[in-house]
């Protein structure tokens, strides 16, 4: 899970992720980070705890980082927020292999149509409605791989 800041968007992201896949049986590896390296070993941003919280997901183990090339090696796919960090993160790819893992998260619920989850950071009122999106997205992509 990929944002700009690994604080808001994306450390929310991870959490749903680990809980849902959880709840699904899977032990999947689930991390997020960002593409900018300004908040590299801070917690989540205080909103996004505090959203999580509120729907029983503690995201408070989470430290900021930046993503690496070889995130491209240890993971299977790559989720990014929006557009600018698709952009940014195809920039780091070293091959088709590697740009093959990237997509936006909510191509999941809406594909092919390059929607992005909005940066809250400068929205307080933001958060909530980013965890519902985030929410969708990560069971669309669960879903996908629950047995007929
Ligand atoms: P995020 O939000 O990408 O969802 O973590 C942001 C956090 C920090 C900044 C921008 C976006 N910033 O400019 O510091």
């Amino acid at each position: 899970m990929v944002c700009l800041g690994n604080i808001c968007r994306s450390p929310l992201a991870e959490g749903i992720m680990k809980q849902q896949a959880a709840q699904a049986g899977f032990e999947w590896f689930v991390d997020s980070a960002g593409t900018g390296h300004w908040h590299t070993g801070a917690l989540p941003d205080p909103r996004s705890i505090q959203t999580a919280h509120t729907h029983g997901i503690d995201i408070t183990d989470q430290r900021a980082r930046q993503i690496l090339p070889i995130d491209f090696d240890r993971f299977d796919r790559i989720f990014v927020m929006d557009v600018l960090n698709l952009n940014d993160v195809l920039r780091l790819a070293r091959n088709e292999s590697d740009r093959s893992k990237v997509s936006l998260l909510l191509d999941q619920v809406y594909p092919g149509q390059n929607q992005s989850v909005p940066d809250p950071y400068h929205d307080d009122d933001g958060f909530e409605a980013v965890f519902q999106m985030l929410e969708l997205s990560c069971a669309a992509f669960v879903d996908r791989y629950q047995p007929a």
